[in-house]
């Protein structure tokens, strides 16, 4: 595995592999990889020639009281996990070549970007969809994978895809999840082992508010159980949202559009704050 810091350098590699006739997919990550970031990798290896994978923890998409600083950091760990998974190039950009000093633009994919997790987290989606803007022109994929696990986000870039004309295909992947159902996530390493054993409701809620949704409850009465089961738990400090969405406009979905939805995907979604962690996580069901 070839292991590249340089941006020139990244972007001078991906030419050269350009004018060889190479397909490259592109996964990026903010590194404390697990399953679920190596899932993206298998995929991405499989349907390319080349894969390229970052580890970046970018400030930019970081609030001033989030955990930037004690993100977790495993290099030694992930680099073994990659060369593992048959990666062929790992990107690995210093922040201070990334945003030099007079840095000034920035890319704000509109509305989708200020509801659900963007309410709690302002300027997030902001810096997401400016770090993996520059990690598209510096890469140049042809592929690029992303999770289902932050559903928003992969909406976000779609979106950003489209509108900016990025000639890469997106690709999103199944959320990948531990025995009990919990979705995978560097920060369930922030858990104690009773939180990590209260964590489960968020899955087994999804799961069962699933169900309700196949039996003809009303949207209503989902997203009161939805709340209520979340809430019953300890180390639940605070209930960000737990509702029924429109998978494409994000938009929170009342009975009166149920008949729109008939024979169509919605979209649970649910983000809470432990005492130690900010969990999110989501299903799309079929009506
Ligand atoms: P990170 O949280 O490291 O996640 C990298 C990719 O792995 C994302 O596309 C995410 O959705 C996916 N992923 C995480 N957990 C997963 C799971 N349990 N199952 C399937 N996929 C999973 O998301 C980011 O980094 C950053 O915002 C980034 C896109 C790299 C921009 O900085």
């Amino acid at each position: 595995m070839e292991i590249i810091k340089d941006i020139k350098g990244m972007q001078q590699r991906a030419k050269a592999l350009f004018r060889e006739g190479k397909t490259i997919g592109f996964v990026p990550t903010m590194g404390a990889l697990h399953e679920g970031h190596l899932s993206l990798v298998s995929r991405s290896v499989k349907e390319n020639d080349i894969t390229v994978v970052s580890i970046f923890v970018n400030p930019t998409q970081f609030g001033p009281s989030e955990d930037l600083d004690r993100y977790p950091r495993d290099i030694e760990g992930d680099m073994k996990k990659l060369q593992a998974a048959g990666v062929d190039i790992l990107f690995l950009p210093d922040v201070n070549d990334v945003y030099p000093e007079g840095y000034r633009t920035y890319v704000t994919v509109e509305e989708l970007s200020t509801k659900l997790c963007g309410e709690f987290r302002p300027g997030h989606f902001r810096g997401v969809a400016t770090v993996v803007t520059k990690l598209f022109n510096i890469v140049r994929p042809d592929r690029a994978y992303f999770g289902q696990k932050d559903y928003q986000q992969s909406v976000i870039i779609r979106r950003m895809t489209e509108d900016l004309n990025f000639d890469i295909q997106i690709v999103v992947c199944p959320t990948v999840r531990e025995d009990d159902g919990l979705a995978m996530s560097s920060r369930n390493l922030y858990l104690s082992s009773e939180e990590r054993k209260a964590a489960t409701v968020i899955y087994k809620t999804l799961s069962e508010a699933k169900k309700r949704l196949a039996r003809g409850e009303s949207f209503r009465k989902i997203k009161e159980f939805m709340q209520e089961s979340i809430l019953s738990v300890p180390y639940v400090k605070q209930l960000q949202y737990a509702s029924v969405y429109h998978p494409e406009t994000l938009d929170d979905i009342t009975d009166e559009d149920v008949n729109i939805y008939k024979g169509k995907k919605v979209l649970l979604a649910v983000a809470v704050v432990m005492d130690s962690a900010r969990l999110i996580d989501n299903m799309l069901v079929d009506l």
